[in-house]
């Protein structure tokens, strides 16, 4: 385990925003975690795990802790499930293909989300009709005070749309060491109402998808409505979709009568944001190196060393702009240091 000094973040956030850490170090085992933790000698510690839901504004003046543990283990396996162990510094991305390699069902709707396995609960990364929750069975997570591993039910974990207890009261408590998920291996339960997916195995002519068909769809939609991290700084959806009451739903009908919408409840509507952020007009607009995408108005992008307060600035007049126009608050989802 080596400790360096004044490290560029820079490919270690897909945003590719270039601000400095003090210090830095890779951590390949819970007992360099442990042993990190313990020690008194660098007081201030930042966690970083796959830098896939983070813009950074500033540089970190603390030891940057680069969580690198890998790893997949079956735990147990049946004629219809199998319990799979991966640890929390494993690609998303490679680990879904994995899966599906191995022909286990579950995850193949979530194909090609940034960031890292042990990141994927805080957030409860979600796409195309399926959430993390639906496949998740438990996590290992390292408590920052007593320093014992402690194991997360998914009940335990109170699940919600981007949320989880790891945003909420547990957050900064612990960092997740390995996520436990229940896969099917036969039977698969296939997850394809979603219209694009419908409409992009349509255009295969697949009427009757594996896991794996379903996987290259949302592949291929993703390839095309969002932009790659390797060549567009990103950070996938900037905001979350706001969730509005009934009555604040029919007062914004009142001037667009056509407002996409999703219900959520009795009294609670879902409104897209990339919605709202194109009807206001900031799709596709480029603010010198930064912008906003021009095929996904959620996501916003660094084309070419932009500053993470610039970023931070356009996310706060699109805020600005939505809300005096729509009279709707809309929320970051990514977080901001
Ligand atoms: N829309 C627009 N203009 C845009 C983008 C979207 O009008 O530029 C409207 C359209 O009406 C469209 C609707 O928004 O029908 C929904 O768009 P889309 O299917 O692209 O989904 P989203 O609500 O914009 C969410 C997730 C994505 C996820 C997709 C697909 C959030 C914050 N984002 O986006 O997640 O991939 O659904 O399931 O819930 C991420 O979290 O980083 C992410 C990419």
């Amino acid at each position: 385990m080596q400790i360096l000094d004044n490290i560029s973040l820079k490919p270690y956030n897909t945003f590719g925003i270039d601000v400095k850490a003090k210090h830095f170090v890779s951590i390949n085992s819970v007992e360099e975690l442990k042993a990190i933790y313990s020690s008194k000698e660098y007081p201030s510690k930042f966690i970083l795990g796959g830098g896939s839901n983070m813009l950074l504004t500033k540089d970190v003046n603390a030891l940057v802790i680069h969580l690198d543990l890998k790893g997949k283990t079956i735990v147990s396996k049946t004629d219809n499930y199998v319990l799979i162990e991966s640890q929390a510094g494993e690609n998303w991305h490679d680990f879904v293909q994995w899966t599906l390699k191995n022909n286990y069902g579950g995850l193949e709707n979530l194909s090609l989300i940034p960031g890292n396995v042990g990141t994927s609960p805080i957030q409860n990364i979600g796409a195309y009709g399926v959430e993390l929750k639906d496949t998740f069975y438990s996590c290992a997570a390292l408590n920052l005070e007593t320093l014992v591993i402690e194991n997360f039910t998914k009940e335990e974990c109170d699940f919600g749309y981007r949320n989880s207890i790891f945003k909420q009261k547990a957050k900064g408590k612990y960092i997740i060491t390995s996520v436990t998920f229940k896969l099917s291996t036969s039977n698969h339960t296939l997850h394809t109402n979603y219209g694009a997916i419908t409409a992009q195995l349509e255009k295969n002519n697949i009427t009757n998808p594996t896991i794996q068909e379903v996987s290259k769809a949302v592949i291929a939609i993703r390839e095309s409505k969002l932009p790659n991290p390797k060549e567009i700084g990103n950070s996938g959806s900037f905001f979350k979709n706001p969730v509005i009451t009934t009555d604040a739903f029919k007062a914004l009908q009142i001037n667009f009568p056509d407002a996409p919408h999703y219900i959520v409840s009795e009294n609670e509507i879902k409104v897209p944001a990339g919605w709202l952020i194109e009807t206001a007009g900031f799709k596709g607009k480029t603010f010198g190196n930064y912008g906003v995408h021009k095929k996904q108005a959620l996501v916003l992008v660094n084309y070419d060393d932009a500053k993470g307060k610039d970023i931070l600035k356009l996310s706060k007049l699109i805020q600005n702009t939505i809300y005096r126009i729509f009279n709707i608050s809309i929320e970051a989802e990514v977080n901001i240091f």
